[in-house]
């Protein structure tokens, strides 16, 4: 995505994959800005980390809670997160609708991508969220900080149980999967099964190169609209990009069709 991006706009840099192991990440910071990157960006599980590794974190990542996106600018080590805006997009690209109009269920809404989702849907206005996490404890402050950016939120919790979110899915518009079940084939479903309706619209941040994740099968089986993780790497990988490139306008049909062959 990013590599035919650079080339369509002439710039003479390439990106690359570095695996990192957690605990590591300032020192790997160090030494991206040592050896000249321009930018880095950070998937599971070193979001957290990553927040801490910065010497500034932008406004509305400070918000979010946790940085997705770095930008190396003279010497100097800059965090936002383009997960919540590029959600925003991604969302109105797929269910043509606003956030502001919709009633979500966030499953792994304790984890840094699920809380950049939670937040960034309730700055756009959405009034109804139901947020769910395999370790309930982990939802306490997002949960405070939710109450206190929109005081008039319906803000419900339910437990990561099949009778309970079967309950939960009655009332709701969209179903975003922000934990990490369905990385690999054979997790165990989400959903209990024949949960989902037509009505629904099923939002799985998950992607897999090869072949789709339980949750859009279950989704398309129920006749379901969905969108599956590329549709999040798309719209936040093209936010990252203008960050490190300001003034240049990501093409987005470009790294659509980097994502599609790669
Ligand atoms: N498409 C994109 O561009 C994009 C962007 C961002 C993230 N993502 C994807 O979103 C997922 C989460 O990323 P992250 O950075 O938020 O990771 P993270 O901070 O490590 O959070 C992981 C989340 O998954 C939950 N979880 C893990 N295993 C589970 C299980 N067996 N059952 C139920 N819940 C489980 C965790 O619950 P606990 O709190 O109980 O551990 C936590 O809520 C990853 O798959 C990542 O690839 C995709």
């Amino acid at each position: 995505m990013h590599n035919p991006a650079l080339r369509a706009c002439g710039i003479d840099a390439s990106y690359v994959r570095v695996q990192v192991p957690p605990g590591h990440v300032r020192e790997s910071f160090g030494l991206f800005a040592h050896h000249g990157f321009l930018g880095v960006n950070i998937t599971i599980p070193h979001k957290f980390e990553a927040m801490e590794a910065v010497d500034e974190v932008d406004p509305l990542a400070q918000r979010l809670g946790v940085i997705n996106t770095l930008i190396i600018r003279d010497g100097r080590l800059l965090g936002c997160n383009t997960d919540g805006p590029g959600f925003l997009r991604s969302v109105r690209e797929a269910f043509g609708a606003e956030v502001a109009e919709l009633r979500l269920l966030i499953l792994g809404a304790g984890g840094g991508a699920g809380r950049a989702v939670a937040v960034q849907s309730v700055l756009a206005g959405c009034r109804h969220l139901v947020l769910a996490n395999r370790s309930a404890d982990k939802l306490q402050p997002l949960l405070m900080e939710l109450n206190g950016l929109a005081p008039g939120l319906l803000l419900q919790t339910c437990a990561m149980e099949p009778p309970a979110l079967e309950t939960a899915l009655d009332g709701i518009d969209v179903v975003v999967n922000a934990t990490s079940v369905g990385m690999k084939a054979g997790d165990a479903a989400l959903l209990p099964a024949g949960a989902l309706r037509a009505s629904h619209c099923v939002y799985d941040m998950v992607y897999r190169a090869c072949g789709e994740t339980d949750l859009i099968a279950a989704a398309r089986a129920a006749g379901a609209r969905h969108a599956d993780g590329m549709s999040l790497l798309l719209h936040q990988g093209a936010i990252s990009f203008e960050h490190w490139f300001p003034g240049v306008t990501a093409p987005l049909d470009v790294m659509r069709a980097g994502l599609a062959s790669a």
